[in-house]
């Protein structure tokens, strides 16, 4: 699965990078206003770094305006993928900047139907938010399996990028049903290197160096 980090925060992407955890990156407009950064000038940051996909999200609502958006974003760097909301607007958007080779994010998906229709119109990535599922006392994760079965059912490309994940448990369970792509904020890619008797073994172990005394330096 790979591994894309869901923030704006140029530090906190390198800091992964440097690490070889980034395997891109997606923002969105709630991320860009948290980083208080321009929009154009940190997408160029971020991709003159990672190598991978790094979603850039429309503002607008009617195709037209987010086709000339997406034309825009993507002509900051070969690896942006335009992100699009899932209206038929968006979905029209993504027909478009995708058949003319762009890499298209279709994002705040909720149902695998709606899944279905990005595939459909030539979607690169598809983003079901599991996180806010959840929020509202819906299974996010079987959203995940059910889109897995229909994009396998009929051979789609699409890649299913899951988003809104809140939890390391989101990220094992995503893995587990076969999500291509998981986006996640840095804390919580972060939080997956954690186990309590990882901590417990390791100070028994420097109790140890330290009872007798082993020097390798
Ligand atoms: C990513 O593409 C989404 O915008 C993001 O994961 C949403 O996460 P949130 O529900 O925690 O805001």
């Amino acid at each position: 699965m790979k591994f894309f980090v869901d923030t704006a925060e140029f530090d906190a992407i390198a800091e992964l990078h440097e690490l070889g955890m980034v395997d891109g990156v997606t923002t969105n407009p709630s991320l860009i206003k948290k980083a208080g950064r321009d929009i154009l000038e940190v997408t160029k940051q971020i991709c003159d770094l990672v190598d991978g996909p790094v979603s850039a999200e429309v503002t607008a609502t009617d195709a037209d305006t987010m086709i000339t958006e997406g034309r825009k974003l993507a002509e900051i760097a070969e690896n942006i993928a335009i992100k699009v909301p899932l209206t038929w607007d968006g979905l029209k958007a993504c027909k478009v900047l995708s058949g003319e080779g762009n890499m298209v994010n279709v994002t705040l998906c909720f149902s695998a139907n709606q899944a279905l229709l990005a595939a459909k119109a030539g979607a690169t990535f598809i983003s079901p938010f599991i996180g806010r599922m959840d929020d509202i006392g819906l299974d996010g994760l079987e959203l995940i399996e059910d889109i897995r079965t229909v994009y396998d059912n009929y051979g789609f490309e699409t890649e299913i990028l899951a988003a809104s994940i809140r939890s390391v448990n989101h990220v094992l369970d995503c893995a587990r049903i076969g999500a291509d792509v998981m986006t996640a904020p840095p804390a919580v890619i972060k939080s997956l290197v954690n186990h309590p008797l990882t901590d417990k073994g390791l100070a028994t172990f420097l109790a140890d160096i330290e009872a007798a005394k082993i020097k390798i330096l």
